[in-house]
């Protein structure tokens, strides 16, 4: 058997069923009307907030990267809870802009952003984190077509990454950001031109669950924005440390020790040179802020053996929850954590294989795992399912798709 990912804390079961916020997840089911259904808990996503804010120093604001789940109840609620929110397209501002969010709470990173792109975040108010020299120019040609003073910033590529992190986004060639030696020239160009210079953004890695990785990597982000504000000279409004707070999705793996890295980075705040007293400074998360707060069910269609093994095959799939199976940046397949949620409470008896309902042996969403013995009807329940989970599966594969979400 292999074992499975921890369960994120707050889920208990109510009659031996999964409950999600108070209610089994039966009567969600019943209420959506059918599988497969992602269930996002506006308790946990608060709790978490909280969590963070009470870890943090006041000083650093919070702001939510929309990529991890653009869920349009998601976004409204998170306009409640965070102070920004970082967009990566044109389509994330229009979702954005629908959830009623405040646009001069935005910023816009990512390469190749078209010109209908820059335009429309331009004439918002939005703040572009741009990521070329050449992005630089078109911004400002485009600004000055609008009669608009656009909001810039430059995303730095930092020549260090974040240790240990599962997606590394600086140190060394990437395409995204600006190598750190040409930055203060264009920060110069930004500020002689009349834009609104709005200041940094500094993004080395994510899914990162060393808080020691996390805090040393915030010092060097703040040790660059230093030396790159003293070379520019011109004061920094803004600095966006980036993220890379990571959750535990697999066997083994801890929790953030989050007060740790809170403390670290008071430290570094009590420790600033002058050049940055002014500067307001924000952290950008997507994964831990959602991720652990959603839960993707589906059905068990059939149960079959093949070779003496056990398969529970769903109603759902990779083409939901892609990253379950493994296939979205993973090298070794591990599983997630999981269960029947309708013997949420039953101890194991078998060793079992769940699967989703497409024709291919990457759809595996749990691999010869200790289970309940579960039967045609009962429901599954994948953890971690919050972020990158229904916008970041190709929902369309195989004639499928969408799965239904709902936050409760
Ligand atoms: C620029 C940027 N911001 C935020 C994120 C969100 O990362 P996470 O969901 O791990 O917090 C990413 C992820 O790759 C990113 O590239």
């Amino acid at each position: 058997m292999k074992p499975l990912g921890p369960i994120p804390p707050g889920f208990a079961a109510i009659d031996g069923v999964l409950a999600i916020g108070g209610t089994p997840v039966t009567r969600l089911v019943e209420a959506a009307g059918s599988t497969p259904l992602f269930v996002y808990s506006a308790d946990l996503i608060r709790q978490r907030v909280a969590a963070l804010r009470q870890a943090m120093p006041e000083r650093l604001s919070l702001h939510y990267a929309v990529k991890a789940n653009p869920f349009g109840p998601i976004l409204k609620l998170f306009s409640e809870l965070v102070d920004g929110f970082d967009i990566a397209s044109g389509g994330e501002l229009e979702l954005v802009r629908d959830a009623g969010i405040a646009l001069s709470t935005v910023s816009f990173a990512g390469p190749g952003k078209r010109d209908e792109e820059l335009c429309a975040a331009i004439s918002a108010g939005v703040t572009l984190n741009l990521e070329s020299e050449a992005e630089a120019e078109r911004a400002l040609r485009l600004a000055e077509k609008l009669g608009k003073t656009p909001r810039l910033a430059i995303r730095v590529n930092p020549d260090f990454d974040l240790k240990g992190s599962g997606m590394k986004m600086g140190g060394g060639a990437k395409p995204f950001g600006i190598d750190a030696q040409r930055v203060p020239a264009l920060v110069r160009q930004i500020v002689s031109s009349g834009a609104e210079w709005r200041g940094f953004h500094i993004f080395a890695g994510s899914q990162a669950l060393d808080a020691d990785a996390i805090a040393e990597t915030q010092q060097q982000t703040l040790a660059l924005a230093a030396r790159l504000t003293e070379e520019s000279g011109a004061p920094l409004p803004h600095c966006n440390l980036g993220g890379g707070l990571g959750i535990p999705y697999f066997p083994g793996d801890e929790p953030v020790d989050l007060d740790r890295v809170g403390e670290k980075l008071a430290e570094e705040f009590a420790r600033l040179p002058d050049s940055l007293s002014q500067t307001e400074f924000c952290i950008e998360l997507g994964r831990y802020l959602v991720g652990e707060a959603g839960v993707y069910l589906a059905r068990i269609v059939d149960r079959k053996e093949s070779h003496g093994e056990v398969f529970l095959i769903t109603d759902g799939g990779l083409h939901h929850q892609l990253a379950a199976s493994g296939n979205f940046g993973t090298v070794i397949r591990r599983n997630y954590p999981a269960a029947i949620a309708t013997r949420f409470d039953a101890p194991v008896e078998e060793a079992a294989h769940i699967v989703g309902c497409l024709c291919t042996p990457l759809d595996r969403l749990s691999d010869n795992a200790g289970f309940p013995r579960a039967q045609v009807g009962d429901l599954v329940a994948i953890f971690c399912a919050g972020a990158y989970g229904a916008s970041a599966s190709p929902a369309t594969f195989l004639g499928q798709g969408p799965a239904q979400e709902t936050l409760v």
